[in-house]
């Protein structure tokens, strides 16, 4: 079974992005990684000037291009389950993770035109079956998502693990400043106007405070071969 579309949301730093991959390897389908559009919408509005450096944004110039067509973004899968994202013909998947993307993604993610094309391009990529994760995926994107798991940690665990990152990589940050982002995140992705973070009805929920990434995997396990009768151990 190769359509099924598996949505993935839930709060910043749960590990819906390593989860999500670790599905796509094993079942052999499509991970698409529904932030990394937004950052790449960022980032065309970075490198077209409509975002100033003081964080202004000129959204009538944004949507402009976006109906002209002119903010072409396209996927390819790797190997290992993780996904590349193309700008035009340029692999921006590793710049899509600097600063100045990350620092102006949230309020880029909030515009509606944004939101839509986002959700356009989602729909093109993953309607033949893919594992996607995001904010809004079993709300708004795919309500008919065959499986809907939402993620959930406790705030001080997941800035924990941010910290551990940020160490891996070399930088020094102090708890209290990624806990306090941690949840000051929750709070913008669950009080957005249009299709903010939250629970679908008829989603499971996966709280992963204390799990590693293979326990996650024994319990999706158990459903998918209840419901879908196929296995990813
Ligand atoms: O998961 P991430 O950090 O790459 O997401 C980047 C931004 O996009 C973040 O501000 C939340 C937003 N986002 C969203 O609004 N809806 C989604 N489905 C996915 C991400």
């Amino acid at each position: 079974m190769t359509s099924i579309i598996i949505a993935i949301d839930g709060y910043s730093s749960t590990g819906k992005g390593t989860f999500a991959v670790e599905i796509a390897r094993r079942l052999g389908i499509l991970y698409l990684d529904s932030g990394a559009l937004y950052r790449t919408v960022t980032l065309y509005a970075l490198k077209n000037g409509h975002i100033e450096w003081n964080g202004e944004i000129h959204d009538r110039r944004l949507q402009e291009d976006i109906l002209l067509g002119r903010v072409e973004i396209s996927v390819m899968p790797r190997r290992d389950g993780t996904m590349r994202v193309f700008l035009s013909d340029e692999d921006v998947s590793a710049r899509i993770r600097e600063l100045e993307v990350a620092r102006n993604v949230s309020a880029i993610a909030t515009l509606p035109f944004v939101r839509n094309f986002v959700d356009e391009q989602l729909h093109r990529l993953g309607a033949k079956g893919c594992v996607m994760d995001g904010r809004d995926i079993g709300t708004a994107v795919f309500p008919n998502a065959d499986l809907k798991i939402f993620m959930t940690a406790d705030a001080e665990i997941r800035a924990q693990r941010r910290v551990k990152q940020m160490e891996e990589a070399g930088q020094h940050p102090r708890f209290e400043d990624i806990l306090k982002n941690v949840q000051e995140r929750d709070y913008i992705d669950s009080h957005r106007a249009m299709n903010p973070l939250r629970k679908a009805d008829d989603a499971i929920v996966l709280d992963n405070s204390h799990m590693t990434v293979e326990e996650q995997m024994v319990w999706l396990d158990g459903i998918l071969r209840e419901r879908f009768n196929i296995s990813l151990l």
